[in-house]
């Protein structure tokens, strides 16, 4: 049944229930009326299978200054400093309050939390809940989240924002809200809002091989840039250097956190290659190590490298790691006696929407927050374990200024018309939408991965491009369902994507092009995207 009517209107309408849009959720429930939108089960999503923890100034040893630093550095010059600044600063107050919500965190003492180390960090920083931080912090934030009464509604898809523009009213455009399809019945359902907030992640499974569930499908970035959203620095898509490479694994992660805790990467013949490509060896940031593995299974023609854990006690592993240790050992994989092989996979999407320091975007009344946004806080590189906390600190960031928007006033709720399902048929080719998905996927992979040139983003820009105008005839032909919704998001992104990194001339951070191998001080600044420019 369809939990929500065919109208509704609220003062904050999130669209997403992770890390990011539960935030959000919590602190904005004492200013108004919450609905919280997830496109499948309520806890679907990155936040759910986050591994390693979240990075914060925790330690006797560290301060905000390493902190910034260390960001900065991984950002490769591309970072707003501000973003950095607000993130690192905010953050203690931040997980003391995931605390207060029960969230257990790893400790070494009754008084101090266990801090673990990841790639680019000068300093242990990363609190933990053992290997799983991200299902113990979606956990309590879903538990808060009922216990104060805030309305979920899983399986609900938002299709596309409705802007005044669309609604007919004059003047600057605004976001009214958003039409959402709801995955059974196939209602789609016009929900007007005082403030829409996008929270619906990242954008992955734009990749063939990604870290990502499925439900990271680039949707909030498709529906920004449509609205008219000025979205940024798509061309920074972080590939994670070791995902389990196994025929029936799909997207298992290996953390960072075992490289931090003295993993050793070696090729088929058991070297240990890192120390041949950075003098930081299997902690030099990701962008590093992942183009490192690649370049070592290209040059040799192997099919995945190593991560060699077995030089530690079964016990340590079992004690920090013991969801990838069960993990691995269910694949055949005892990861105490032998090396567990890996793969990079596309991990993290560092552009995205474009927002202030309190989560607003180009266009009033939307607000992005967490990986859909592009806050200044990655530049071109994310640091590990930067992104939970960017979503916990962005998250209330956007909540106190969209409740002080609310209090300022914004008239009676305007009319949106209704969804306008044009001649819509019943869908009858469920192969074409599953071919083009498949297509997509291989193209950006194969085109636009860790090391591209132009000649590859140019080949990959007319198939997109092709693929995008045989959905759009297939979009508006038969009725919406979840798969084409997607498909035509991922199409999108993929284009941005391309665009993005066709734009830039030079080499810097997660941005690989052998045209232009070194970085280029004329290129400090992001690429920008707005509607029209990718037609
Ligand atoms: P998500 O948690 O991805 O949630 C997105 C939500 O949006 C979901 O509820 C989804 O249903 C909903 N949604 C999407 N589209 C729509 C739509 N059209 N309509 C309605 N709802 C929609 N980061 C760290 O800092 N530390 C880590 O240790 C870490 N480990 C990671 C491990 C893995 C395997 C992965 C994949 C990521 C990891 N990351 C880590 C990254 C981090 O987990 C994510 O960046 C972060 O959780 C994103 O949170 P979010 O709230 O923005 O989105
Ligand atoms: C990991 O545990 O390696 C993931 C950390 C991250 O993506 O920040």
């Amino acid at each position: 049944m369809n939990a929500l009517s065919e109208r509704e209107h609220v003062d904050f309408l999130v669209l997403g229930g992770g890390v990011a849009g539960l935030t959000f959720a919590l602190e904005a429930a004492s200013h108004g009326s919450v609905l919280v939108l997830t496109k499948r089960q309520r806890s679907e999503g990155s936040t759910q299978y986050a591994q390693g923890g979240v990075a914060s100034v925790l330690g006797p040893d560290d301060d905000f200054d390493l902190h910034i630093q260390d960001t900065l550095v991984a950002g490769a010059g591309l970072c707003r400093r501000e973003a950095v600044e607000v993130t690192v600063r905010e953050g203690p107050d931040r997980i003391r309050w995931l605390m207060s919500l029960g969230v257990e965190l790893d400790r070494e003492a009754p008084d101090r939390l266990h801090l673990t180390r990841e790639g680019g960090h000068s300093r242990r920083r990363v609190a933990h809940a053992k290997d799983t931080t991200g299902r113990e912090i979606e956990r309590a934030l879903l538990a808060a989240c009922d216990a104060r009464g805030i309305r979920i509604e899983e399986d609900h898809l938002a299709v596309d924002l409705v802007t005044s523009g669309k609604a007919g009213i004059g003047g600057p455009s605004r976001v009214l809200g958003a039409y959402v399809l709801h995955r059974d019945t196939g209602v789609v359902s016009t929900i007007s809002a005082g403030a829409t907030i996008l929270a619906t992640g990242g954008s992955g499974k734009v990749y063939l091989y990604t870290s990502n569930p499925d439900v990271a499908t680039g949707d909030g970035v498709a529906m920004a840039y449509r609205a008219g959203a000025t979205v940024a620095n798509m061309e920074f898509f972080q590939f994670h250097p070791t995902c389990l490479f196994h025929p029936q694994a799909k997207s298992f992660l290996i953390s960072e956190a075992l490289r931090g805790e003295g993993g050793i990467l070696r090729n088929a013949a058991g070297e240990a290659f890192m120390v041949r490509y950075d003098p930081r060896k299997e902690l030099a940031p990701r962008d590093v190590v992942a183009r490192s593995i690649d370049a070592e299974m290209k040059k040799r023609g192997d099919d995945c490298a190593f991560l060699d854990m077995t030089h530690l006690p079964k016990s340590f592993l079992l004690e920090h790691f013991p969801h990838i240790y069960a993990t691995c050992k269910e694949f055949g994989i005892d990861m105490a006696a032998q090396p567990i092989p890996v793969v990079p996979a596309a991990h993290y999407q560092c552009g995205g929407v474009v927002t202030d320091l309190v989560g607003r975007t180009s266009i009033p009344r939307l607000y992005a927050i967490g990986e859909v946004s592009c806050t200044g806080l990655h530049g071109a590189n994310r640091l590990a374990s930067n992104s939970l906390l960017e979503g916990l600190v962005f998250g209330r960031r956007a909540a106190l200024r969209a409740a002080d928007e609310l209090s300022e006033g914004s008239g009676p709720p305007p009319h949106i018309p209704d969804w306008n399902p044009g001649a819509a048929l019943a869908p009858e080719e469920g192969v074409v939408v599953a071919h083009n998905w498949d297509e997509l996927r291989r193209v950006m992979w194969n085109y636009v991965g860790i090391v591209r040139t132009q000649k590859r983003l140019e080949r990959a820009r007319t198939r997109i491009s092709m693929l995008r105008n045989e959905i759009r005839d297939y979009y508006w032909q038969y009725n919406l369902t979840p798969d084409l919704v997607e498909l035509r998001n991922l199409a999108d992104v993929g284009m941005l994507i391309v665009e993005c990194a066709r734009q830039r001339k030079e080499s810097r951070g997660l941005h690989y092009i052998l045209d232009y191998p070194k970085s280029d001080d004329r290129w400090l600044r992001d690429t920008l995207i707005t509607r029209g420019d990718l037609e």
